[in-house]
Protein backbone atom coordinates (compact mmCIF):
# COMPACT_ATOMS: atom_id res chain seq x y z
CA UNK A 1 0.00 0.00 0.00
CA UNK A 2 1.10 3.30 -1.11
CA UNK A 3 0.16 6.70 0.51
CA UNK A 4 0.03 9.99 -0.69
CA UNK A 5 -1.26 13.41 0.98
CA UNK A 6 -3.77 15.62 -1.22
CA UNK A 7 -4.35 19.34 0.79
CA UNK A 8 -5.78 20.71 -1.96
CA UNK A 9 -8.45 20.08 -4.70
CA UNK A 10 -5.40 21.50 -7.28
CA UNK A 11 -3.46 18.64 -6.20
CA UNK A 12 -5.61 16.16 -6.36
CA UNK A 13 -5.90 16.58 -10.08
CA UNK A 14 -1.69 16.82 -10.34
CA UNK A 15 -2.18 13.48 -9.05
CA UNK A 16 -4.30 12.17 -11.06
CA UNK A 17 -2.56 13.71 -14.35
CA UNK A 18 0.96 12.13 -12.80
CA UNK A 19 -1.06 8.65 -12.38
CA UNK A 20 -2.54 8.76 -16.16
CA UNK A 21 1.34 8.58 -17.16
CA UNK A 22 1.29 4.99 -15.43
CA UNK A 23 -2.02 3.82 -17.03
CA UNK A 24 -2.22 2.40 -20.73
CA UNK A 25 -5.56 0.88 -22.01
CA UNK A 26 -6.88 -2.12 -20.80
CA UNK A 27 -6.51 -0.90 -17.33
CA UNK A 28 -9.23 -0.59 -14.46
CA UNK A 29 -9.35 1.86 -11.48
CA UNK A 30 -11.11 1.55 -8.58
CA UNK A 31 -12.42 4.62 -6.83
CA UNK A 32 -13.42 4.38 -3.16
CA UNK A 33 -14.15 6.87 -0.80
CA UNK A 34 -16.89 9.17 0.55
CA UNK A 35 -19.15 11.60 -0.59
CA UNK A 36 -17.02 14.46 -2.08
CA UNK A 37 -14.01 12.54 -1.52
CA UNK A 38 -12.38 13.48 -4.83
CA UNK A 39 -13.09 10.90 -6.59
CA UNK A 40 -14.37 12.92 -9.96
CA UNK A 41 -11.38 15.54 -8.97
CA UNK A 42 -9.28 13.19 -9.65
CA UNK A 43 -10.79 11.52 -12.51
CA UNK A 44 -10.63 14.55 -14.22
CA UNK A 45 -6.93 15.02 -13.61
CA UNK A 46 -6.78 11.47 -14.87
CA UNK A 47 -8.50 12.59 -18.31
CA UNK A 48 -6.46 15.42 -18.42
CA UNK A 49 -2.81 13.34 -18.03
CA UNK A 50 -4.20 11.19 -20.67
CA UNK A 51 -5.26 13.97 -23.22
CA UNK A 52 -8.97 12.56 -23.77
CA UNK A 53 -12.07 15.04 -24.88
CA UNK A 54 -14.21 16.54 -22.89
CA UNK A 55 -15.15 17.22 -19.08
CA UNK A 56 -14.91 15.15 -16.78
CA UNK A 57 -17.97 15.77 -14.78
CA UNK A 58 -20.55 13.81 -12.88
CA UNK A 59 -22.98 12.25 -14.95
CA UNK A 60 -26.51 12.77 -14.20
CA UNK A 61 -28.32 10.77 -16.70
CA UNK A 62 -26.19 8.36 -17.15
CA UNK A 63 -23.89 5.51 -15.46
CA UNK A 64 -20.52 5.77 -17.39
CA UNK A 65 -19.04 8.24 -19.84
CA UNK A 66 -17.05 7.83 -23.20
CA UNK A 67 -13.98 10.31 -23.26
CA UNK A 68 -12.07 10.08 -26.45
CA UNK A 69 -8.84 10.35 -27.43
CA UNK A 70 -7.64 13.89 -28.85
CA UNK A 71 -6.53 13.47 -32.05
CA UNK A 72 -4.47 16.32 -32.15
CA UNK A 73 -2.56 15.40 -29.52
CA UNK A 74 -2.30 13.16 -25.66
CA UNK A 75 -2.46 9.90 -25.67
CA UNK A 76 -4.02 8.09 -28.07
CA UNK A 77 -6.36 5.95 -25.13
CA UNK A 78 -9.88 6.29 -24.31
CA UNK A 79 -11.47 7.17 -20.88
CA UNK A 80 -14.31 5.39 -19.88
CA UNK A 81 -15.42 7.18 -16.45
CA UNK A 82 -18.11 5.11 -14.79
CA UNK A 83 -20.03 6.04 -11.58
CA UNK A 84 -22.17 3.48 -10.19
CA UNK A 85 -23.31 5.72 -7.25
CA UNK A 86 -27.28 5.57 -8.82
CA UNK A 87 -26.88 1.38 -8.68
CA UNK A 88 -26.61 0.91 -5.25
CA UNK A 89 -30.27 1.13 -4.13
CA UNK A 90 -31.25 -0.41 -7.49
CA UNK A 91 -32.49 -3.75 -8.22
CA UNK A 92 -29.78 -5.76 -9.26
CA UNK A 93 -26.50 -3.39 -9.82
CA UNK A 94 -24.37 -5.89 -11.12
CA UNK A 95 -26.85 -6.94 -14.31
CA UNK A 96 -27.34 -3.27 -14.70
CA UNK A 97 -23.50 -2.85 -14.52
CA UNK A 98 -22.96 -5.91 -17.30
CA UNK A 99 -25.67 -3.98 -19.60
CA UNK A 100 -23.78 -1.35 -19.82
CA UNK A 101 -21.37 -3.50 -22.04
CA UNK A 102 -18.27 -2.06 -20.08
CA UNK A 103 -16.10 -5.13 -21.07
CA UNK A 104 -16.49 -4.25 -24.90
CA UNK A 105 -14.48 -1.34 -24.08
CA UNK A 106 -11.89 -1.84 -21.27
CA UNK A 107 -9.29 -3.63 -23.82
CA UNK A 108 -9.00 -0.17 -25.98
CA UNK A 109 -9.69 2.30 -22.85
CA UNK A 110 -8.58 3.30 -19.52
CA UNK A 111 -11.60 2.71 -17.32
CA UNK A 112 -12.31 4.51 -14.04
CA UNK A 113 -14.95 3.35 -11.74
CA UNK A 114 -16.93 5.34 -8.60
CA UNK A 115 -18.46 3.28 -6.66
CA UNK A 116 -17.87 0.16 -8.33
CA UNK A 117 -17.03 -1.66 -5.19
CA UNK A 118 -18.39 -5.54 -5.48
CA UNK A 119 -19.88 -4.66 -8.89
CA UNK A 120 -16.64 -4.46 -11.57
CA UNK A 121 -14.21 -6.03 -10.52
CA UNK A 122 -14.57 -8.84 -13.26
CA UNK A 123 -14.20 -6.45 -15.81
CA UNK A 124 -10.66 -6.77 -16.04
CA UNK A 125 -8.27 -9.33 -14.44
CA UNK A 126 -6.21 -6.93 -11.95
CA UNK A 127 -7.11 -3.54 -10.97
CA UNK A 128 -5.55 -0.48 -9.55
CA UNK A 129 -7.57 -0.01 -6.50
CA UNK A 130 -7.56 4.19 -4.78
CA UNK A 131 -8.87 4.69 -1.79
CA UNK A 132 -9.67 8.58 -1.16
CA UNK A 133 -9.50 9.24 2.58
CA UNK A 134 -11.33 12.74 3.39
CA UNK A 135 -10.21 14.41 6.43
CA UNK A 136 -11.88 17.09 9.00
CA UNK A 137 -9.45 19.95 7.37
CA UNK A 138 -10.56 19.07 4.17
CA UNK A 139 -7.04 17.74 2.84
CA UNK A 140 -7.18 14.39 1.46
CA UNK A 141 -5.03 11.18 1.00
CA UNK A 142 -4.75 8.43 -1.40
CA UNK A 143 -3.77 5.07 -0.67
CA UNK A 144 -3.06 2.83 -4.21
CA UNK A 145 -3.15 -0.86 -3.73
CA UNK A 146 -2.56 -3.16 -6.72
CA UNK A 147 -5.18 -6.28 -6.63
CA UNK A 148 -3.75 -8.75 -9.28
CA UNK A 149 -1.76 -8.52 -12.37
CA UNK A 150 1.33 -5.94 -12.64
CA UNK A 151 0.35 -3.41 -10.43
CA UNK A 152 2.41 -4.13 -7.63
CA UNK A 153 5.70 -3.96 -10.10
CA UNK A 154 4.28 -0.82 -11.64
CA UNK A 155 3.43 1.21 -8.63
CA UNK A 156 7.00 0.76 -7.33
CA UNK A 157 7.56 2.86 -10.50
CA UNK A 158 5.59 5.51 -9.59
CA UNK A 159 7.43 8.45 -7.66
CA UNK A 160 5.94 9.73 -4.21
CA UNK A 161 6.13 13.13 -5.31
CA UNK A 162 6.28 14.33 -8.50
N1 LIG B 1 -7.79 18.00 -1.29
C1 LIG B 1 -8.90 17.90 -2.05
N2 LIG B 1 -8.99 16.96 -3.01
C2 LIG B 1 -10.11 16.82 -3.75
N3 LIG B 1 -11.22 17.59 -3.61
C3 LIG B 1 -11.18 18.56 -2.69
C4 LIG B 1 -10.04 18.75 -1.86
N4 LIG B 1 -10.30 19.77 -1.02
C5 LIG B 1 -11.54 20.19 -1.30
N5 LIG B 1 -12.10 19.47 -2.30
C6 LIG B 1 -13.46 19.65 -2.83
O1 LIG B 1 -14.19 18.47 -2.55
C7 LIG B 1 -15.06 18.18 -3.62
C8 LIG B 1 -14.76 16.81 -4.21
O2 LIG B 1 -15.78 16.51 -5.11
P1 LIG B 1 -15.78 15.27 -6.10
O3 LIG B 1 -16.99 15.45 -6.94
O4 LIG B 1 -14.46 15.14 -6.76
O5 LIG B 1 -15.97 14.09 -5.06
P2 LIG B 1 -16.47 12.60 -5.34
O6 LIG B 1 -15.64 11.72 -4.47
O7 LIG B 1 -16.48 12.34 -6.80
O8 LIG B 1 -17.96 12.64 -4.77
P3 LIG B 1 -19.22 11.72 -5.20
O9 LIG B 1 -19.16 10.50 -4.33
O10 LIG B 1 -20.39 12.59 -4.86
O11 LIG B 1 -19.12 11.40 -6.66
C9 LIG B 1 -14.90 19.28 -4.66
O12 LIG B 1 -15.86 20.27 -4.43
C10 LIG B 1 -13.50 19.81 -4.35
O13 LIG B 1 -13.34 21.16 -4.71
MG1 LIG C 1 -17.92 11.74 -8.13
Amino acid sequence: MTGFVLPTVAETYAFGQRLAGLLRAGDLVLLTGPLGAGKTALTRGIGAGLGVLGDVTSPTFVIARLHRPDPTGGRAVALVHADAYRLSDAGDPRAEIDDLDLDASVDESVTVVEWGEGLVEHLADAHLRIRLHRHDDDTRTAELEAVGGDWAQRLVTFPARG
